[in-house]
């Protein structure tokens, strides 16, 4: 398995990154890709092992996936075979997005539950219950979920307890080819589903209350493939810009829009960091700056994402004083913790708080990624822990940072990708 050697940088980060399309945009759309038959076309994809692993998921239900660089084009004329097995499912959640649009559009299908992750459990009762609103008959039996309907699903109303972005997308998908109105209320609000609610109105889909907790839904009988571009990534984007901060450097992080990560820049600007930003760019600037402990609570978006705590986390050690930061999305994301510890980090954690002791000097040790967010935390401490420290496990990273060594050598910083064994 491939480790990445990071050693402590010499001078702070300083450059500008280009930001990479939304793996949890693209993971959506390439499901809704599903409820048309024909080619549906997406642009500004990232090359991330997610993507592979969706496609995987689409040619097992008979998909052709084509497409050039950075986009894909999925050709659904052949599904017929409708399961996702539990050897896909269970790398990656995301596959159980397919379960909406098979429903709809087929009226029966098999996906496996995704089974656990790196940190507590993951549920899906949401999106099930969403999809019984709708008429849908769901059993869960051996691991699986099986649901079909009579004909068409049938519009309802939803009400999400929480605000569940994968739920969301599930019934969300599934009510545009419901027959009459469907009301979804407390909708996620992530960026990802305005992505999807436009993809999905350019397949011909009827959906009102784009960017509100309510969504409003009339089926169509037929929905036609969809073409779009893929907003942004605004999670790298944040990932990139703790990098400025843990090393007092300054890093500009390009193609991306501001507003998906304003809670992030508040974060930052509360840490004493000058921050700029214009229509699709942003900046962070902490060349010369006393950083300031914080105390972030993560919420549902517009609020600070539970995917940037860990980066969040690793970039605090750097901060002299004692920050706070409270998973409230998660109550047990918080793996990459004992990994920063073997850097000689300061956290306590009690139930979903932790306290970072910032400031105190860290040094290099063999530690190892947990899950995609987790293992972009560890390689920032990795920036400012003296010595060279290796990360085991970055497979991890691959699922959703394009690039990443590239990314970091713009910003002057030494990520190098080994394979042990393979050396000489
Ligand atoms: C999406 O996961 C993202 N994944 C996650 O990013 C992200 O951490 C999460 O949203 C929260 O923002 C993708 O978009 C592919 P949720 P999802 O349903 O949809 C509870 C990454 O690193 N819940 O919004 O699975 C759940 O326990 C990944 O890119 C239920 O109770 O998250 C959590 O407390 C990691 N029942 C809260 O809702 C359900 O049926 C939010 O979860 C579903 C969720």
């Amino acid at each position: 398995m491939d480790q990445f050697l990071v050693p402590s940088v010499s001078k702070p980060l300083d450059g500008e990154v280009e930001i990479s399309g939304a793996k949890n945009a693209v993971l959506a759309v390439m499901a809704a890709a599903l409820l048309a038959d024909g080619v549906s076309e997406i642009t500004n994809v990232p090359h991330l092992k997610d993507m592979k692993t969706m496609s995987d998921v689409l040619r097992i239900i008979g998909c052709r996936i084509g497409g050039g660089s950075h986009e894909l084009r999925i050709d659904t004329r052949g599904a017929d075979h409708l399961e996702a097995p539990y050897e896909l499912v269970k790398t990656m959640r995301a596959s159980f997005y397919v379960l909406g649009p098979l429903v709809a559009r087929f009226g029966r299908c098999r996906v496996s539950l995704p089974g656990g992750c790196a940190w507590g459990p993951r549920p899906v009762d949401l999106h099930l219950k969403g999809l019984e609103a709708l008429g849908a008959k769901v059993t869960v039996t051996h691991g699986y979920v099986e649901a079909t309907c009579e004909g068409r699903l049938k519009g309802g109303t939803f009400h999400f307890p929480v605000s569940s972005v994968g739920a969301t997308v599930n019934v969300l998908m599934a009510a545009t080819l419901a027959e009459g109105e469907s009301v979804l209320q407390n909708a996620a609000l992530e960026p990802e589903i305005d992505n999807l609610v436009d993809y999905l109105i350019g397949m011909g889909a009827n959906i009102q209350g784009r960017g509100t907790r309510t969504l409003v839904v009339q089926g169509v009988e037929k929905l036609n493939p969809g073409k779009g571009r893929t907003i942004p990534d605004r999670i790298e984007a944040g990932s990139f810009l703790c990098g400025a901060a843990i090393t007092k450097g300054r890093v500009k992080v390009t193609n991306m829009d501001p507003v998906h990560i304003a809670a992030v820049l508040d974060v930052f600007r509360d840490m004493g960091c000058k921050v700029s930003t214009g229509s699709d760019w942003a900046e962070v600037d902490a060349r010369g700056v006393e950083l300031k402990p914080v105390s972030v609570t993560t919420l549902p978006f517009p609020g600070f994402p539970t995917d940037l705590q860990a980066p969040l986390m690793a970039t605090l050690m750097a901060v002299p004083g004692i920050s706070v930061i409270q998973d409230t999305i998660y109550n047990d994301r918080f793996t990459h913790i004992a990994e920063l510890k073997r850097l000689g980090a300061d956290i306590q954690l009690v139930g979903n708080t932790a306290t970072i002791h910032g400031g105190k000097p860290l040094e290099s040790a063999n530690i190892m990624a947990s899950d995609l967010r987790a293992s972009a935390a560890l390689v920032l401490a990795g920036l400012i822990a003296e010595g060279e420290t290796t990360i085991d496990r970055i497979y991890h990273l691959d699922r959703g940072y394009e690039d990443f060594e590239a990314k970091m050598a713009a910003l002057g910083a030494t990520v190098k990708r080994v394979r042990p064994g393979m050396e000489g």
